[in-house]
């Protein structure tokens, strides 16, 4: 059976309590920071002051996913906080394979990400270089989007060519993840799943997690 693993997004939390928020989704499997710089993306949320304060107080471990324009410049020194994970967005990065090697080189798992219109086919090659690929299911930049169905057949893309190639790679989706689209993206062969507004949208954000979980195992 595949694996599935939620990581709640703090984009959808009370940005003046994360500490609190954080604390919330102690069941989750990782939390979600979304950084972006309001060049890569057409909004501006924190940087690596903040994420250095939440990677202490957390209970759970962080996963980065960086949606800023000068990635090269700046993903090594959040692999260097001791995160989990770093995503970078491959549309992004001048120099992708050095950048995954960075990151793994100082402790951290590697990950690229997709925009929804960005094909996987280009990178295939560098696969071996990841230990996760993020495929993007909504555009990013704001939480609370609806799920693109058209990034599925992506997903299992994606996943064939992981499989053919023998790897160990996670699949994570993000934007648009509820109880009802987790399955999709879950039988496409998806297995870390980022969700916002239906986590922290929700009275409990811990019941909400379960929930997601039951809809994302196969
Ligand atoms: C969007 C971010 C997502 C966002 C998802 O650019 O990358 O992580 O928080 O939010 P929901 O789950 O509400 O679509
Ligand atoms: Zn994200």
């Amino acid at each position: 059976a595949q694996t599935c693993r939620i990581n709640p997004s703090i984009l959808s939390a009370d940005f003046a309590n994360l500490e609190a928020e954080l604390a919330r989704i102690s069941n989750a499997d990782a939390a979600h920071v979304d950084v972006m710089d309001n060049h890569f993306v057409p909004n501006l949320t924190l940087g690596l002051p903040v994420v250095e304060r939440l990677q202490k107080v957390s209970p759970v471990p962080l996963d980065a996913h960086l949606m800023i324009a000068e990635v090269d410049r700046w993903a090594p020194a959040y692999a260097d906080l001791g995160l989990s994970s770093v995503t970078f967005h491959v549309e992004a990065s001048s120099a992708p394979i050095k950048l995954a090697r960075e990151l793994r080189a100082r402790g951290a798992k590697a990950g690229m990400a997709l925009r929804p219109a960005t094909p996987i086919e280009p990178y295939l090659d560098i696969l071996p270089e990841l230990d996760m690929l993020l495929i993007m299911t909504v555009e990013p930049g704001f939480g609370g989007q609806s799920f693109l169905d058209v990034t599925v057949p992506k997903i299992r893309r994606a996943r064939a060519a992981i499989q053919g190639a023998d790897l160990d790679l996670a699949i994570q989706v993000d934007g648009g993840i509820t109880e009802e689209t987790i399955t999709r993206a879950a039988e496409a062969g998806a297995d870390v799943f980022v969700a916002g507004s239906s986590v922290y949208g929700k009275p409990s954000p811990a019941d909400a997690i379960e929930a997601l979980r039951a809809g994302g195992l196969l």
